[in-house]
């Protein structure tokens, strides 16, 4: 099939239209593309998981223009909804809630809630707004590889699978979002993202960290978020993951690394590691250059003959979370604390 490349606001009504139509759309979101499809119609929605190659039980999350659409997909919707909703949305949120049986079950990997969001990208809400559907949309690149972050790194994994893209520009958040399940008491983060835990603490109080956040799950362990479990972002090359003070992990690195090797490092230490391949993560106190150059960092190695990867990760606070976490499970957990 041909990959339609869209670029302009005059194009808004034929990708609406390849949605309402059942079709494939690549869509800019601030977090990272999106392979979206009408999250209504099972057949669509099947076609995401076979041009990505995901495991039927990984569920898909919504795309909503409007808080007003949760009620449409959602039952019993917390006050701590519309909340977070009012403070955080559109943005780099996602809420699980029970879902209504309109949603089909292949959308949500047979579970029976849902995980819903309000992008903040102009273009996607007002596509989604002509379609008049909700978008189911996992990130849009192969399953196990890193999200793209610009539209020509989901062409490197779509193209010809998908009726088109629609390019939106880089996206500015990076990492994905913010899952926050409000099925439970208290409520339980998912998967760290582009809304820091702080954020969410400030409106929700108390909140439970999911073990699959921060440890590799164990063999037969079944993670809240069935996506964690797989590995994940993962460049071909081994990564392994270095934890610490960033003189420190600097130094450990300089040590280990190898001839053939690649470094994912900070601005302040690249000059240590010239002559080796480098990409680097940003200034070590700018977590939202780190979010927006993770993917990309971790992409740009596939290109490159290294035949394994050192990275110094960045503290927890903030975006640092999701940074860190989005590291670890590239290198399948193999982490060093220095
Ligand atoms: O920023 C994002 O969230 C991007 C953009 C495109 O919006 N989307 C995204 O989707 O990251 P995906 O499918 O790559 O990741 C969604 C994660 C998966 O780990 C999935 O298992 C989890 O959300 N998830 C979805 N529905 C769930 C549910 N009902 N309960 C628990 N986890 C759920
Ligand atoms: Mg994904």
């Amino acid at each position: 099939m041909e990959t339609k490349l869209f670029k302009s606001e005059h194009d808004i009504p034929a990708a609406a239209e390849i949605l309402r139509q059942g079709g494939l759309l690549g869509i800019p979101t601030e977090t990272v593309y999106g392979l979206g499809a009408n999250a209504l119609d099972e057949e669509a929605v099947k076609g995401i998981f076979e041009a990505k190659g995901r495991p039927q039980d990984n569920p898909l999350i919504l795309h909503i223009p409007h808080v007003d659409w949760l009620e449409r997909y959602c039952e019993n919707v917390p006050k701590e909804a519309y909340l977070l909703a009012e403070k955080f949305w559109p943005g780099p949120l996602t809420m699980i809630l029970p879902k209504k049986d309109i949603v089909p079950l292949r959308t949500t990997g047979g579970l029976s809630t849902v995980g819903v969001r309000m992008p903040d990208h102009r273009l996607t809400l007002e596509i989604i707004r002509q379609a008049d559907v909700p978008v189911a949309a996992p990130s849009g690149n192969t399953s196990g590889r890193p999200s793209p972050t610009k539209a020509e790194h989901m062409l490197e994994d779509m193209q010809g699978k998908i009726h088109g893209i629609f390019d939106g520009g880089a996206c500015r958040v990076g990492v994905e979002s913010t899952i926050v399940d409000l099925t439970v008491t208290p409520p339980r983060l998912l998967r760290p993202g582009g809304l820091s835990l702080e954020d969410l603490q400030s409106v929700l109080g108390e909140i439970v960290v999911d073990k699959a956040v921060t440890e590799k799950m164990k063999e037969g362990e079944k993670p809240r978020a069935p996506g964690m479990k797989y590995r994940h972002y993962a460049p071909k090359a081994p990564v392994t993951v270095v934890c610490g003070e960033p003189n420190k992990t600097a130094e450990y690195i300089r040590e280990h690394l190898q001839k053939g090797n690649g470094v994912i490092c900070f601005t302040e230490f690249a000059p240590l590691f010239e002559g080796y391949a480098t990409q680097i993560l940003g200034e070590v106190s700018n977590k939202h250059q780190q979010a927006q150059r993770v993917f990309d960092a971790l992409r740009a190695f596939d290109s490159l003959p290294v035949t394994a990867i050192y990275a110094q990760c960045p503290d927890t606070e903030g975006l640092g979370l999701a940074v860190s976490n989005r590291l670890k499970k590239a290198a399948g957990f193999c982490v060093v604390e220095v």
